[in-house]
Parts: structure tokens; sequence; C-alpha cells
């Protein structure tokens, strides 16, 4: 254990600088926070809500894997992730079984605009379910720090009240501040525990005990698709102004019910890499991602739907057909730069790898 000590660079943290694990903190009995400081002691910039891409070194090659941030920018000394491994895991599942305290790792982000501080409003409804509830920690966290709690029903779905992430501690905030109201549910009870919440699925009438005036509400959900599905019908269906609802998903391409327009393919592309020299063709069909890792060029990818901006790329020449999830800026666009995860070669084109 080290002793405490002056930690404190005038720059913010870059993403050329690689994270060192300083903490890992068991929250559930198969959940846990992974805390990561800059060695140069750089300090975290970021909105509570965003998400950090990591590059994990597992045994076949690194893989890339999208975490919501749980910690706050108001404590901007480290940054920290809270992850639960599902049973096909292999990246989180790594961390949980090899990851320790000094082990760095490289890192990208913090990007994303799943944040209420772009959505300013008088009152919130944060929903969310199982480990989705990281954002959220991250968002209560930031307004108990700034000491201006706005008003929040806080609404979390577990299977258990044991699986109930950081529970004690928005507990301790709720507790000490009007502005913050928790209203848990869950599936089954833990034996040998009361419990003085609600049980079973969430649904219309959980939702008008647990937040009467949801309409008046700007709404964070963050969970499993199916379970953001529900939600997001459900809000729909109870005529809620749906410009007020956002949410926050790694694990779909696209919410069901929005359709894609994606150009005919191209009858004749090619990808050509100008710093490598390789060339690949393909039909228009298959994204740069693919085409240029048939080509041996392997370029870090994370949510392959557009969304984390990991496998940003710059375009030299040429057309894509792109439908990105808000990985890119439009800035980044005008300046040439493609998410090669989304985007699709139309004639040739040339990348800078
Ligand atoms: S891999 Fe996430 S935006 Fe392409």
């Amino acid at each position: 254990m080290g002793a405490p000590r002056q930690m404190w660079a005038s720059a913010p943290w870059a993403e050329d600088e690689p994270l060192e694990c300083t903490m890992i903190i068991p929250e559930t009995a198969d959940c846990a926070t992974i805390a990561f400081r800059a060695p140069s002691g750089a300090w975290f910039d970021y909105q509570p809500g965003q998400f950090l891409t990591l590059e994990l070194p597992l045994p076949g090659g690194p893989v890339h894997r999208t975490y919501t941030i749980s910690s706050s920018p108001s404590r901007p000394l480290s940054i920290s992730i809270t992850v639960k491994a599902g049973p096909d895991s292999l990246g989180t599942r790594w961390m949980l079984d090899h990851l320790r305290p000094g082990m760095r790792l490289r890192a990208k982000g913090p990007a994303g605009a799943f944040s209420f501080l772009r959505h300013p409003a008088r009152k919130y409804l944060f929903v969310s379910a199982g480990s989705g509830i990281t954002p959220m920690m991250s968002m209560t966290t930031w307004a108990w720090d700034s000491g201006e709690m706005p008003d929040i029903v806080f609404v979390h779905a577990a299977r258990r009240p044991a699986d109930i992430i950081f529970r004690r501690r928005l507990e301790g905030f709720a507790a000490r501040v009007p502005g913050l109201q928790l209203r848990f549910t869950v599936e089954d009870v833990d034996p040998l525990e009361v419990w003085p919440g609600y049980r079973g699925r969430l649904n219309q009438i959980m939702l008008g005990l647990m937040a009467p005036d949801y309409q008046e509400r700007e709404v964070f959900c963050c969970g499993p698709e199916p379970f953001m599905r529900g939600v997001r019908e459900m809000l729909a269906a109870l005529g809620h102004d749906m410009t007020r609802y956002h949410e926050e998903s790694f694990a779909a391409p696209a919410p069901e019910g929005v359709t894609v327009d994606i150009p005919a393919p191209a009858p004749v592309s090619e990808l050509a890499f100008a710093a490598s020299g390789a060339r690949i063709a393909s039909d228009g069909s298959e994204t740069v991602l693919s085409a240029a890792r048939r080509a041996g060029i392997v370029i870090p990818s994370g949510c392959n739907f557009g969304l984390c901006g990991t496998c940003k790329v710059q375009k030299l020449s040429g057309e894509v057909a792109m439908v990105h999830n808000g990985g890119i800026t439009e800035d980044e666009i005008a300046r040439g730069l493609i998410l090669a995860c989304c985007a699709r070669p139309q004639g040739t084109v040339v990348l800078d790898l």
C-alpha cells in the first residue's frame, strides 16, 4: 500500500497515455468497479454518463470493449468503470480474472452524448437495469458533488436486492438530500431479508406509482436492449414526449423500427491503404472494417455499430456510405474521418493506413 502523495498535473489526460489500474472494488457477487489513474498525474475531463473504450490484451490478440464510466468528473484524479461479466463475455471476463493494480491498459475516449448536462431540465427520471446503472451513478455523483441535486426519480431493476450495484452509496445520497428518490424493483427477494421495495418487472402501473409526474421528466435509460425497448415502448404508449427520452446501449446496432437507408452496393469498389500499399476489392456491401481485415489490416474496433468511435480512420480520397450512431462528429466527417465499422466504400477509397 503506497503513502499518500501529491499527484496533480496541469494537463488533462489524453488517450496516448495508458491508464494504470489502481483498485478493483467488488460491488456485488459478479460485478466490480475498476479504478484507473494516469501515471503522469493528469486529471480526467469528461461529462458524467460518457463512456471509455479499453484495449484488452487477450491471449488471441487485443480486443476493444466500451464501458460506461461509473465515476464522476467532479472527482477528476481517477476514472472508473463498473463491470459485470455476462455468460459469453471475453473482455470483461479477462478483466475480472486477470487485471490487477499496477497493470496498464490503452484507452480511448471519453466519448458519448448520454449525459444530463446536455439536456438541462428541472426534473429527471433515470431508469436502469443491471450494470446499466453505471452512467446514472456517474450523473448522480456529479449532482451530489455539485451541491445542487436536481429532482431525480431513480428507478433501477435488478434480479435480487443483493444484485443492486451501488445500493448503499445511493441510499447514502438519498438519505441526505430531498431531491433524490430511489425506486428499486427486483424479480426475486433474497432469503432472510425484508424487502421494502417493488417486486416484479417494471410496468406502466409501477411507473405511475414510482414517478406520478413522469410526463414532466427528462428520461435517461440504460440497460440490456430488451429492457430499454420495453421502457421506450411503454413511455411512447403513455404519450411521453420521446424527444425527452435518451438511452445508451452497447449491444444493438439500431433501435427496432428505425429504418436505415444503405445505398445499393457500388458494382466495383476498391479499398487502398496509402501507408502499407495494400489494396483489396470490395463489392461495396461490406464495411471498411471487414474489408481491411481481409487485407490483413486490423483497425481497432469496439462497439461495431458506430457509437464508440474506436474505429475512426482518416480517409484520403473517395466516397463511403456511412450510417452511424453518434460516434463521429460532423466536424470530423468534414475533415475526412470515417468510422470503419459502419462505412461502406463506394468506388475507390484511399485510407491513411
Ligand atoms: S467500433 Fe465503435 S464506432 Fe466503430
